[in-house]
């Protein structure tokens, strides 16, 4: 309904190096440009969405009312000050800057650098590839391991590139470790899309996946790097990553009292009056799209079908494959009475080594967790569904639909 537009709570503004305002709908996904007529519309938007007219006639009142209002010449100089002083804006050699929250607490990047599985993994796949001619991009270098392993290795030039504040932490650590990297390496201290970085890198290293591989905005991310340097001549770590969806059976463990209760409260409720709450709420809550990511351990669960590829994606984004669209048939070897439809991916490093969100793989990197879709009722062995899948317009989700017989089981 009309009247029940807003604007994301996800949208967040901010101001390149450059000066241009830009907007992104989460840290890592892509930005555009927006002018300020723009954000003064999404302003009015409450007031006036279901009257444009009116929307228009304020909008230019307002702007109008701005243009006169503007501080004169000596007053900016305070306002630059004051600015400064709450930390808006800062100097070329602060030390204090980019974002706090997020992949800037220090806790978080202790998670990625501590799954030693994941990170083992990527060092041995860099191994393979680093040699003294390399020239690496490290994106999203976060705590600057990769970029701290590629000096070591000898590498001609590293460019780290870490939109937080964890930035700030990499020379130290470079430092404290002893290595040397005078004149061959580059910290870039911003988004990578204001980062600029010489054409002649020729190893691109990334681990911007989320438990949606595609969550943290890295399609958008990779598709503006790839722009900007030589493919054909450039190793990209990973190569590619490959999707999966599998029917699991949830038989114990912390999510398995909420899912056995999603499963049981779908047919008719008792006289108990505990049972008939949960069908009223079960029948009444919006799960129609119902979906979260959640650790499991192997023993938790057992697989009742085969694993469906969704469609592997070259992380050079120029060939086919790179499209996560399809239909498939997914065939149940084993009831489930808990039954959950798993999505979780595996990455190719290089060839031979991979990392995957797969619980109970032998690649399993423990600080992702799979993303579980209940299934709004049983499935028995021998059943036939329908899977189809594909992503949203800005590909930062993994969207799918399970039908039996038209009827939809499960949509994310
Ligand atoms: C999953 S972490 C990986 C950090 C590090 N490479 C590691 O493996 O330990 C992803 C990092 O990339 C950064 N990042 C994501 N997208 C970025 C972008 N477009 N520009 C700059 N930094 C980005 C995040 O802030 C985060 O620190």
């Amino acid at each position: 309904m009309v009247s029940k537009l807003r604007v994301s709570r996800s949208l967040r503004l901010r101001v390149s190096d450059k000066g241009d305002l830009l907007a992104s709908l989460s840290k890592s996904s892509g930005e555009f440009g927006v002018s300020l007529d723009l954000v003064q519309m999404l302003r009015l938007l409450p007031q006036f969405q279901d009257d444009s007219k009116r929307m228009a006639s304020e909008l230019k009142r307002s702007m109008d009312a701005h243009t006169k209002n503007l501080p004169p010449q000596q007053e900016i100089e305070s306002l630059l000050e004051e600015l400064q002083e709450a930390g808006v804006i800062v100097g070329a050699k602060d030390n204090e800057g980019g974002i706090q929250d997020g992949f800037g607490d220090p806790w978080i990047q202790w998670a990625m650098i501590s799954d030693s599985v994941r990170t083992r993994k990527y060092l041995e796949a860099l191994d393979k590839v680093l040699n003294k001619d390399s020239i690496v991009l490290d994106l999203g270098a976060g705590t600057g391991i990769f970029s701290a392993f590629a000096l070591m290795k000898g590498v001609k030039h590293v460019y780290a590139v870490e939109e937080t504040a964890s930035a700030l932490e990499i020379p130290k650590i470079l430092q404290r470790m002893g290595i040397r990297s005078e004149g061959r390496f580059s910290l870039i201290r911003s988004n990578s899309a204001d980062a600029k970085f010489p054409r002649t890198v020729n190893v691109v290293v990334s681990e911007l996946f989320g438990n949606d591989p595609l969550g943290e905005g890295m399609m958008a991310t990779l598709a503006d790097i790839v722009a900007r340097v030589d493919v054909e001549n450039t190793v990209f770590v990973p190569g590619s990553f490959e999707v999966f969806a599998e029917i699991i059976d949830v038989h114990t463990g912390a999510a398995h009292h909420r899912l056995k209760a999603y499963a049981e409260s779908n047919k008719p409720a008792s006289k108990d009056f505990y049972d008939r709450f949960l069908h009223a709420a079960r029948n009444e809550l919006d799960f129609s799209s119902l979906s979260f990511p959640i650790h499991l351990s192997e023993s938790e669960f057992i697989s009742c079908s085969n694993a469906v590829s969704l469609g592997k994606v070259s992380l050079k984004l120029f060939s086919d494959e790179d499209i996560l669209f399809g239909k498939h048939e997914m065939s149940v070897t084993l009831d489930a009475a808990v039954p959950v439809l798993m999505l979780w991916f595996r990455v190719k490093l290089v060839d031979g080594v991979t990392v995957s969100s797969r619980c109970g793989s032998p690649d399993f990197a423990l600080h992702w967790s799979p993303i579980l879709i209940p299934l709004n009722d049983k499935v028995n062995s021998g059943d036939k569904l329908r899977l189809e899948h594909g992503t949203d317009e800005e590909l930062t989700q993994i969207e799918v639909s399970l039908t039996r017989a038209s009827k939809i089981l499960a949509a994310r």
